[in-house]
């Protein structure tokens, strides 16, 4: 299944590999000072960022939603500005495709956070999913300079989101992948962190295989924080950059061994975002073996 879902060239992949590094690492750094090369129905030029909307579909019928992002200028962590990549708009784009409903549709045994953002970025993904699915609850996580950023993300959506899921339903806090035991929240709101003896019913993560570290640190974050249950999912997307080829080979086998399956998988091609040529994008929905 491994090999299945990746490129087969593997004597390429060592020869290029550091040339292709080398290349993603420039472009990401010229994004920060390029225009994005988004289509928008609106998009509107401030001062200090851009605000975007992007017309979201909800059913294979042609409804969308809104969603507004603003991707404002001097926000860094990571090495990274905060910018909207294209696996989390595949990711968006083909959420209502997943099935996902159900998982949130067991009242009984619903876990008491229904939906965990990993590595929001913009938030587009999460911000998505809560709207899309109604959810009573869901956290946009990130490291702590990027949370202002997913905060003001919420608020620009707080229309929709107060409209399909209520009042402080969606927040943004730090879940910082190294130390994953709990998430901190900066919005002064209570409670003003939790653990991970909260479990979450559906973890998102768009574009966050692009480092060695990454694979251990993703599985280690679902071993905290996946409810053990078989309503509970991890929905990634992240692009197939042949710099990190190995990267996402290695995830699989974490995942696998860790307990878990892919129950849907699929490709899509994103659109070129950030200074990034088109991208062919990988999207997998795992959940726990045998429960
Ligand atoms: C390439 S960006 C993707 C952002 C967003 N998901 C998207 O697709 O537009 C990777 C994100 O992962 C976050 N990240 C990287 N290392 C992290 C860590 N150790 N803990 C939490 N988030 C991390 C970065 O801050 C960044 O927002």
């Amino acid at each position: 299944m491994i090999e299945k879902c990746l490129f087969s060239r593997k004597e390429n992949i060592y020869t290029e590999r550091h040339l292709f590094t080398a290349i993603h690492d420039v472009l990401r750094f010229v994004t920060v000072h390029l225009p994005t090369t988004f289509s928008t129905t609106d998009a509107m030029a401030q001062s200090n960022g851009v605000i975007k909307t992007f017309e979201i579909p909800t059913d294979g019928k042609g409804a969308t939603i809104s969603v507004r992002i603003v991707e404002p200028a001097g926000i860094n962590s990571d090495n990274l500005s905060l910018a909207t990549w294209a696996s989390s708009l595949v990711l968006a784009g083909i959420l209502h495709t997943l099935g996902l409903e159900k998982c949130l549709q067991s009242k009984t045994s619903l876990s008491p956070l229904p939906i965990l953002e990993l590595g929001a970025g913009t938030g587009l993904v999460g911000v998505t999913a809560a709207a899309l699915l109604g959810s009573p609850a869901a956290h946009l996580t990130d490291l702590e300079g990027t949370v202002p950023g997913v905060a003001a993300n919420i608020a620009v959506n707080e229309k929709l989101l107060v409209e399909r899921c209520g009042p402080a339903a969606v927040r943004a806090g730090v879940l910082d992948w190294w130390k994953p035991e709990r998430i901190t929240y900066l919005d002064g709101m209570e409670p003003a962190e939790i653990s991970s003896g909260t479990k979450a019913r559906i973890l998102l993560a768009a574009d966050t295989v692009y480092d060695e570290e990454h694979p251990q640190l993703l599985e280690r974050v679902a071993q905290e924080w996946l409810e053990k249950s078989p309503l509970a999912r991890f929905v990634m997307c992240y692009p197939m950059r042949i710099a990190y080829l190995d990267h996402i080979r290695e995830l699989w086998e974490r995942f696998e061994v860790a307990g878990l399956e892919a129950e849907i998988e699929g490709r899509q091609t994103g659109e070129a975002t950030n200074g990034d040529d088109e991208l062919l994008c990988e999207y997998v929905v795992w959940k726990w073996k045998d429960l």
